[in-house]
């Protein structure tokens, strides 16, 4: 293609040719909204570092998901906020506990939503860890069997899905064996198969209560360094039976979302997490940045690489520009 036979220009003229020759575009379908859960009635607290996001009883939670399932989001993420936290997240698998009571109430309102629970202990436990600790580590093997009780007691509330974070090694084939013998083989699982060991989950362990009390997470999630690494993780949970894979962060692994796209056919969701939405929140708060372009540019950009799903808290957001309903300044 030489110019001036070909111009790469003709076909940039009119939004009507654009439109015509654009590659991807994104879906209301392709989104998945999370929420933070907590105990109590009429608790709606703002999150800071979040606008726009709460942490919500019970009942606000069913109000704020009105919207999302009228414009047709076909998933939410959910995140709980336990009463009480104990060196083994007792709360995470108990019947009583915040998700599963969460979810009861969610799927007798909207029966059609898919509802996808977060499997992990760090917002259970005492010290903040994804596992149980054994002489100062996280320990993998015996946190194995937690999980698994977790999203037993996930689906047996009601759950879609589930949707393992935590990066212990072996917790796709434990959580399938598990869910398989309690009758639950139609369950499918969303692994958090590439989670890199990341700063921009920071504005998340606030609104879930969930920092390391000691230590971080850099022995069990992943070097931001590393992709071939991602490769053998996605096979792994692959192999151990997930059913769809996940690449976490999203903004800043574009790259290993690509790499991923090209080496499995599983669907692959990527999670545009809490730092992302926070970075482009302060930069429009502060009129430096156009707050939907640069939202729509960056969503956009997970689709191109090879996304199937996007969880974001930009969810409902998005879906309404798509809609042709456009909210006025920022949420
Ligand atoms: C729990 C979990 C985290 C996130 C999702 N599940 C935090 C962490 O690993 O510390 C982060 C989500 C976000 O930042 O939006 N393990």
């Amino acid at each position: 293609m030489h110019f001036p036979e070909y111009r790469a220009r003709r076909l940039r003229r009119t939004e009507t040719l654009r439109s015509m020759v654009r590659e991807v575009e994104l879906n209301t379908s392709d989104f998945i909204l999370p929420f933070f859960v907590m105990h109590g009635n009429g608790v709606k607290n703002p999150i800071e570092g979040m606008p726009g996001n709460f942490q919500l009883s019970r009942d606000n939670l069913l109000k704020e998901i009105d919207e999302p399932v009228r414009r047709g989001i076909p998933a939410i993420l959910l995140f709980g906020i336990p009463e009480k936290k104990d060196p083994l997240g007792k709360e995470g698998y108990s019947d009583k506990g915040v998700v599963q009571q969460a979810v009861r109430a969610i799927k007798d309102t909207y029966p059609d939503l898919v509802v996808v629970t977060d499997v992990c202990l760090c917002e259970y436990t005492d010290h903040g860890h994804c596992g149980v600790i054994h002489k100062g580590e996280v320990d993998n093997d015996p946190t194995l069997d937690l999980l698994a009780k977790m999203s037993v007691s996930h689906v047996k509330a009601g759950a879609d899905m589930v949707a393992p974070s935590d990066m212990m090694d072996g917790r796709v084939a434990a959580i399938r064996e598990a869910l398989d013998e309690s009758g639950y083989e139609h369950t499918p699982i969303m692994s958090y198969a590439a989670k890199y060991a990341s700063a921009f989950y920071g504005p998340f362990r606030e609104a879930a209560g969930s920092a390391p009390q000691f230590g971080d997470r850099r022995s069990y999630q992943m070097d931001p360094a590393n992709s071939d690494e991602a490769i053998r993780e996605v096979g792994m949970d692959v192999d151990e039976g997930a059913d769809i894979v996940m690449v976490k962060p999203a903004l800043p692994y574009l790259d290993v979302i690509w790499r991923v796209r090209n080496t499995f056919d599983l669907p692959l969701a990527a999670y545009n997490v809490s730092g992302e939405f926070a970075m482009l929140k302060a930069a429009a708060q502060n009129g430096w940045i156009d707050h939907d372009r640069a939202m729509m540019e960056a969503l956009t950009s997970i689709k191109r690489a090879g996304a199937d799903l996007i969880i974001s808290y930009h969810a409902l957001e998005a879906v309404r520009i798509l809609q042709g309903d456009r909210p006025k300044g920022i949420k």
